[in-house]
């Protein structure tokens, strides 16, 4: 039987605790996950993909099915050049809503072979979001709720080394 590839597109700069429960629910639902750190045309990113990859790896590295990939062209593309059948977002709140709703919709046009799939974030996850971790961090606090331990040190030198 084929396995059944799921990709879970990004920024992760830098991966949550949010970002590493969509992964992990993933990874029970499907063969294998993609995480995929990816270009988003409205944000300009403050951690190097290679960095990002290089936290994903860290917080991910219990999920066996799992694996991580640069990509800086189209979704669509990727998700039918690796055979997936999913896309897996996670949302928060209403407002995440009509903007996934809409790449989510373009992505089925440019590529039918993949549906996209919701989950919805835990409660405790609800108003977390990378910007938040780099504001945070940027100001010397304490970010232990909402980023993974094992990454805590990386993200806080990273950000205090900026100007
Ligand atoms: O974590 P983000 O920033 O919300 O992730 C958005 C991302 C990177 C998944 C999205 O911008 C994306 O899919 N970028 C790849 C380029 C692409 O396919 N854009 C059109 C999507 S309709």
């Amino acid at each position: 039987m084929n396995k059944r590839i799921a990709v879970c597109p990004g920024s992760f700069d830098p991966v949550t605790f949010g970002h590493r429960d969509i992964f992990q629910r993933a990874s029970a639902l499907f063969d294998k996950v993609i995480i995929l750190v990816s270009v988003n045309a409205l944000k300009n990113p403050s951690f190097t993909a290679v960095e990002r990859v290089k936290l994903i790896e860290k917080v991910t590295a219990d999920l066996d099915n799992v694996v991580i990939d640069i990509w800086d062209g189209l979704l669509a593309d990727y998700v039918k050049q690796v055979g997936a059948c999913a896309i897996i977002k996670g949302l928060r709140a209403v407002t995440d809503f009509e903007y996934e709703f809409q790449q989510a919709l373009a992505n089925k046009i440019l590529y039918d072979g993949a549906e996209t799939v919701f989950l919805t974030t835990s409660s405790e996850n609800m108003y977390l979001s990378s910007s938040v971790v780099k504001q945070i961090a940027s100001f010397g606090g304490d970010i232990s709720h909402f980023v993974p331990e094992c990454i805590l040190d990386d993200i806080k030198s990273r950000i205090m080394q900026k100007p």
